[in-house]
């Protein structure tokens, strides 16, 4: 294995036929958000491995290589989510008109330079880091008493993110590395995250919008995000940045490390609730 590639782990995540779908019960508005941004990914992650392939007759081999690995970790990613968002699109159908305007949004996009394409696949990898690091500072208090498999998949998906946050950068930066495509590119893709993410979410929550600790509680949620994310965007664009001198959280990458190759699966996410040991 060349040194730099990225480990690629086979999982497969199956789910009880009486996964609730708002899978967070003390916050199902947190639950509602997650499914909302999974929703998207079977859109955004093939734009990526579309846009770091574009570069493929222009970058180094052993970047290549490694970019192969990086593509194999984000193809995992959205077969997975895909199977999850089944369980979301029938419980949610008024979701699946979201899921065809973000198809549109992505025909949109590919459509743009291939220098755009690639500057939109490192942003979206800074704004994937970015959530990863919130989650890992946040985890207990969001995924204490969250129904497992759906936890393991978004907390095996992030801690990979956390993982591969270089790549899409180093790739950006072998072929343009222009700060302000990256900004640019940054910034459409952040509103676009942010308003299929608003969408989606307020239409799974229905009636519960009627109550005000509803939006309390999403205000709360999007207020600790963005002190996270906007600050690791606007730093991300800094002349001179790269995505390495990102300090990983320490929580993730290590709840990483319990994969077991053998069996390709990762120990379901453990609820710590009030009466477990
Ligand atoms: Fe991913
Ligand atoms: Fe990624």
């Amino acid at each position: 294995m060349t040194a730099g590639l990225l480990p690629v782990r086979r999982v497969s995540f199956e789910y009880p036929d009486d996964t609730d779908p708002l899978w967070v019960h003390h916050m199902p508005e947190f639950a509602a958000a997650c499914n909302a941004i999974s929703l998207g990914m079977p859109y955004a992650e093939p734009l990526f491995i579309k846009a770091v392939r574009s570069t493929f007759d222009r970058i180094d081999p052993e970047l290549r290589a490694r970019t192969e690995t990086y593509i194999k970790q984000e193809t995992g990613h959205y077969t997975q989510h895909k199977k999850f968002n089944a369980i979301v699109s029938a419980h949610y159908p008024s979701t699946l008109r979201v899921q065809r305007w973000m198809e549109r949004y992505t025909r949109r996009i590919e459509r743009g330079s291939k220098r755009f394409l690639v500057a939109y696949a490192a942003g979206g990898e800074t704004i994937s880091y970015g959530v990863a690091r919130w989650t890992d500072a946040n985890v207990a208090r969001l995924m204490d008493r969250a129904e497992p498999v759906p936890a393991t998949l978004y907390l095996w998906h992030l801690a990979e993110e956390i993982e591969h946050k270089s790549n899409t950068f180093d790739v950006f930066e072998a072929v343009d590395g222009s700060r302000l495509m990256y900004a640019w590119a940054l910034t459409v893709g952040f509103l676009g995250i942010v308003f299929f993410t608003a969408v989606a979410t307020l239409l799974q929550l229905g009636r519960r919008l009627w109550n005000p600790l509803t939006w309390f509680r999403l205000l709360r949620l999007a207020v600790s995000l963005a002190f996270v994310l906007v600050p690791t965007m606007v730093v991300s664009a800094l002349p001179g940045h790269h995505p390495r001198q990102f300090t990983d959280p320490v929580y993730l990458p290590q709840w990483l490390r319990q994969y077991d190759p053998e069996t390709g699966t990762m120990p379901v996410w453990r609820t710590r609730l009030p009466d477990a040991a």
